[in-house]
This record gives structure tokens, sequence and C-alpha cells, in this order.
């Protein structure tokens, strides 16, 4: 086995549908899987939903149904999403597993033992829709921001952490870490908060105002609060064929909503009190925005991605996101920008150079590429051969930036349609004695696809898979493979069937 890589996503809350929010992290996260395995990395790509707590409890409520059986039909949705947009996960992981509640309970007993948790009443202020205690510091000129919902005083005997203990150790730790989160802006606006003094954080929710939890295993009055049971996925699924782990993860890629505090200070506080590593490195997503607004529920603008799929594919709906959003920042949702990369980047530049090259292979040679000779290469075909900037694709795929990545892919599919408008192949289908000339450009036509075929699979899966299928290629794509090689055989390929057939607007 070569190197190993561990990446997670966040996992969704199943009380509502998913939508294209958590469409785009998944995605991101399954080119970022996808970029590793074309590395030739061994991965672990987790990602799962987070189905405990009261917003899941209610909504099975209004539903009349069983929490459990509620969980079973909205997780199944998720799922089903995922796998329609080709999401490569090797894992998922459901915080209503019983092998993930058994692994959180034997983490607070862990605790518990280290004398991290203290039992007390506390009175304060109690937010319904984060389900956690509020200072009078989170107000805003008098008022509770909107993210905490209904805020009511609560006085309560409760289980909390000793999360005080950790501000500095964890302060210290991203310090000493300069790249821990990507992009960079984040890690400042996190430094600022770990500025203050944590309170402690309370562990635990008393069953008789919220059953849907896993019971605290030395006080079954109680249930988990439900960020502590969810971060806690990371490590209870990421157990190996070993009997080892894959933690720490090499990457956590979640959304900027959820770094402070729950990424940010919670997770690498808890783990901290495991005795557990930290890991490798955060990536911090910004938000699809719905023209403008954030999407959500309770406002009812969320965008549903099922008739985006329908309409373009998946292919080109995972384009779009991965290569409009710039990393860290928001971007706009809009049908007309969809449709606008889908008929430039996707149906032009790349389905017409594919087009192009294996339809005059298969017009001039009857479907066989002519095998490679390296005295007849002229300049051009050099360019060609030189033309991808691979350490720029590699660094934007290592920094999870991929929408630089593919502009450099998009580059070098730009070149290579150059390529053909210059080599003019009908041209020299016509002149006498440019035979050879002919067979040449031929063979660097379908070279050239090969090479994009694989360049392009962390972002279109299905049109590389098509593609190579196409050129009579059947190893999996790799990197190591992209080099210009073109075979010195001949060898034959396949009808073109169009990649990405026109829309109209
Ligand atoms: N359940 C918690 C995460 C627990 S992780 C141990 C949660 N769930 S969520 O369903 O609200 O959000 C899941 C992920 O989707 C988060 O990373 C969040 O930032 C992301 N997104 C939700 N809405 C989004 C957009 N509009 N745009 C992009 N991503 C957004 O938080």
């Amino acid at each position: 086995m070569g190197e190993r890589f561990f990446l997670t996503t966040a996992i969704d809350y199943v009380n509502g549908l998913p939508h294209l929010g958590h469409a785009y992290e998944k995605t991101l996260a399954d080119a970022l899987a996808r970029y590793q395995r074309l590395c030739g990395r061994s991965v672990l790509f987790l990602t799962g939903v987070d189905e405990h707590g009261q917003k899941v409890q209610q909504s099975a409520r209004a539903l009349a149904l069983d929490p459990q059986d509620f969980c079973d039909r909205q997780t199944a949705l998720f799922r089903s999403l995922w796998l329609r947009l080709d999401i490569s996960f090797d894992r998922f992981a459901r915080t209503t597993d019983p092998r993930h509640k058994e692994a959180v309970r034997g983490f607070l007993v862990r605790l518990r033992e280290k004398g991290l948790l203290r039992f007390e009443e506390h009175e304060g202020f109690y937010s319904l829709r984060q389900e956690q205690f509020v200072t009078e510091r989170e107000r805003v000129g008098g008022r509770w921001p909107e993210i905490y919902g209904e805020v009511i005083p609560m006085r309560e005997p409760n289980y909390f952490f000793l999360l005080s203990r950790f501000g500095e150790r964890i302060r210290s730790a991203i310090e000493s870490r300069p790249d821990w989160i990507v992009p960079a802006f984040r890690r400042q606006e996190l430094l600022a908060a770990l500025q203050r003094p944590l309170p402690e954080l309370c562990l635990s929710r008393p069953r008789s105002r919220l059953a849907w939890g896993i019971p605290l295993p030395f006080d079954e009055q109680y249930v988990t609060y439900v960020w502590f049971d969810a971060l806690l996925n990371y490590v209870s699924f990421a157990g190996d064929e070993r009997g080892g782990t894959w933690w720490p993860a090499d990457l956590q890629i979640i959304g900027k909503d959820i770094l402070i505090p729950a990424h940010g200070i919670y997770w690498p506080a808890i783990l901290e009190a495991l005795e557990l590593p930290l890991p490798r490195r955060l990536l911090v997503h910004g938000w699809w925005l719905n023209r403008g607004a954030k999407m959500s529920k309770s406002t009812g603008n969320a965008i549903d991605p099922v008739p985006y799929l329908d309409r373009y594919g998946s292919d080109a709906l995972r384009y779009f996101l991965l290569r409009e959003m710039t990393l860290g920042n928001d971007a706009d949702f809009s049908d007309e920008k969809l449709l606008q990369r889908y008929q430039s980047d996707l149906a032009n530049d790349l389905g017409n150079f594919a087009h192009r090259s294996l339809s005059m292979i298969a017009r001039y040679r009857g479907g066989r590429v002519p095998g490679w000779v390296d005295s007849e290469a002229g300049p051009a075909e050099k360019e060609i051969a030189a033309a991808f900037d691979e350490a720029a694709y590699r660094n934007a795929f290592e920094e999870g930036d991929t929408s630089t990545a593919l502009a450099v892919a998009w580059t070098f599919i730009g070149r290579a349609n150059r390529y053909v408008d210059q080599a003019a192949p009908w041209r020299a289908a016509r002149a006498p004695g440019s035979q050879k000339r002919l067979d040449l450009i031929l063979a660097t036509l379908a070279e050239t696809l090969r090479r994009i075929a694989i360049f392009i699979e962390p972002a279109l899966p299905r049109s590389s898979q098509k593609l190579l299928k196409e050129l009579g290629i059947s190893e999996p794509p790799l990197l190591s493979r992209a080099a210009f090689a073109p075979p010195r055989e001949s060898y034959s390929v396949g009808v073109p069937e169009p990649l990405f057939p026109r829309i109209e607007s």
C-alpha cells in the first residue's frame, strides 16, 4: 500500500433536505479525494450525517414518526443524492450507528476518569436553536444574534467539560501550525476568538427535555450534547483493517459557520483532552448564496440540486460548483452562470476538442490512431506536449483550490483546441504527400485527449471515464501516467458520443 490520505467532511443534519450548499461541500471533498487517488495514494474519504439532537427530534415529532425511522428516511435521501453526484465516499458515518454510540460513551468515561467533567447547576441563557448555553457576551446591542433563535433563561444541573483549561494549549498549537487552516484569514479569526477566556462546555442535556441523543454512560438521565457526539464521528469511524486508526485526518473540510467554536475550539480541546492528535489541516469553505441570500430551510430559499442534475448531469453541476467558488469566499448561484459555464467550458472547449479529435480519427483513419514517429514531430507537437502546467495543477489541488486547478486544466484544453486549428488536419488530409503529417497530428490529438481525461477526473469523473473508454484505455487514471507518451504502435478508438449535448437557454 502506498501513502495514505484521510479526509472528512462535516456531517449534515438530517432534519431538512440536502441542498446545494451540502452538495458543494461533498463535491469539493470528492474532487480532493479523487485527486489524492490520482496521485496514487490510498484514501479514506469519510462523510455522513448528524442524526441526533433537538432539531431532528422536533422534525420527527412534527411528522408523528419515530426519530430513528425519520432518520432512516432522511439519511437515505442524502446518500442517494451523493451517489447521483458521484461522491466516492469510502465510509458513511451515521451517528445513530451502535458502534459510534459505544465509542462516544467510551470517550465520555475517559473524560470523567481524567477529572475533566464537572456536575453543577448552571443558571444562564439557553439557545433553543443552537441547543447550548449562551453568555451575555454573545449579545449584540442587547439582542441575541439571529443564529441563536429563541433564547430563554434556564437553570439546570448538567455535566460540564472543563474547556477553560485548554484555551492556552489550543492557541499555542494553532500558532505553531501556520498552515493548519486554509484560507489563512480564517486562522486569524480563530486566534482572535481564542484571546478571550473560554467558558466551560455543557456536555449533557436532561432526558426530560431532549430524549434523542446518546445516554451518558454514568448517568442515564442525561443525553450527550449533539456537537460532542457529532465531532467524534471523525475518530469513531476511522478504524482501519489492521485494528489501527486512520486518525489524525490529513484534511477536514467544513463550512465557515462551523469553524468557531465547533471545529476550531471544541474539537481541538476534546482531542487534547483525550490525548489524540489534532487533524493535520482544516479547509474552511464559504457559502453558496441564492441571489445574494444565505440558503436556509427557514427562509425556504434552499436550492435543490436535483433539477440541475436532471438538466445538466452530474459532471456539469460538479464542474460549475468547483470552478465558480473561489476558495474560502462566498459564491452566488444562478441559472445563467451555470448555463454559461456549460456552454463555453464544457460543450465548446472540452466537448468540442474530444469530438473533433475522435471524429477525425474515425473519418481519416477508420478509427485507428496511427503509431507515433518521433522524427516527424515539429514545434507545434513539442509545444502541446509540454503545455500542461502540472506543478500549478498539483499545487492548487494540494491547497484545496479546485477553481485554480480547473483553470490550469482549461488553459491546456484551450491550447489543445488551438493546436487543432493550427495543425489543420483537414488540410493535411487533402494535400498530397501529407499523409505522415496527418498521422502525426492524429496521434497527437489522441494522446492529448488521453491526458485531458486524466486531468479532469477529479472534477468530471464520468466524462473522464467515457473518454478513457472511447480511447480503449482500461488502466485507472493516475497522474504518473499523464505525461505525453504516445504509443509507437497504432491502436483503435471508439466512436465519439457527445459529452455535453447542446442545451437550449
Ligand atoms: N451537523 C453539523 C456539522 C457537524 S460536523 C461534526 C452541521 N450540519 S449542517 O447540515 O448545518 O451543515 C453541514 C455542512 O454544510 C457545514 O459544513 C455547512 O457549512 C455546510 N453548508 C450549509 N449551508 C451551506 C451553503 N449555503 N453553502 C455551502 N456550504 C454550506 O453544521
